[in-house]
């Protein structure tokens, strides 16, 4: 078992880092809190929604809760930038308007120079600027990101 007696409260505007050994079950914790995987037993509540309930609509709480892969090279496949960070917008339907405001200010954010940048593959960005790419998924999703690192 990876994680046993774990009691985690964390409040919004909290900004936590978690450390420990390799193989100790940071990836593993976090994974629960979009209900990637399910605990064998105990409760996870997000919003004081309980998403290991069944009824529980995981897209929902997957709106809320994004999660940056270890690897940008494991989240990044658009052809752009642009596309990369528009996808998650596009998915919820928004209008082309509101989508590119969505990827402009998530960019501006971390720190992405929006008009050189927008164009290019993301496979071409260096290595910090690939991770800060998948920053801005969640961002331009608003939801609260979570690392897997
Ligand atoms: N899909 C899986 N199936 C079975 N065991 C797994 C799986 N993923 C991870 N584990 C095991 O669970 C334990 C915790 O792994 P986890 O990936 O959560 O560690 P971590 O703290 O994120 O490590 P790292 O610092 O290397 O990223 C390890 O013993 C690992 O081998
Ligand atoms: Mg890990």
């Amino acid at each position: 078992m990876a994680l046993k007696d774990i009691n985690l409260n964390l409040s919004r505007g909290d900004f936590i880092g978690l450390i420990g050994h390799t193989g100790s079950g940071k990836s593993t914790l976090v994974q629960h809190l979009n209900g990637l995987i399910k605990p064998t037993s105990g409760k996870i509540i997000v919003d004081g929604i309980d998403i290991t309930s069944k009824d529980t609509d995981l897209r929902k709480i997957r709106q809320k809760v994004g999660l940056v892969f270890q690897y940008p090279e494991h989240q990044l496949f658009e052809e752009t930038v642009y596309k990369d960070i528009a996808f998650g917008p596009k998915n919820l339907e928004l209008g082309e308007e509101e989508i590119e405001t969505r990827v402009k200010k998530a960019m501006e954010l971390v720190g992405l120079d929006y008009n050189s940048l927008k164009d290019r593959s993301p496979f071409e960005l260096s290595g910090g600027q690939k991770k800060k790419s998948c920053y801005s998924w969640s961002i331009s999703n608003e939801t609260r990101s979570f690392s897997t690192r």
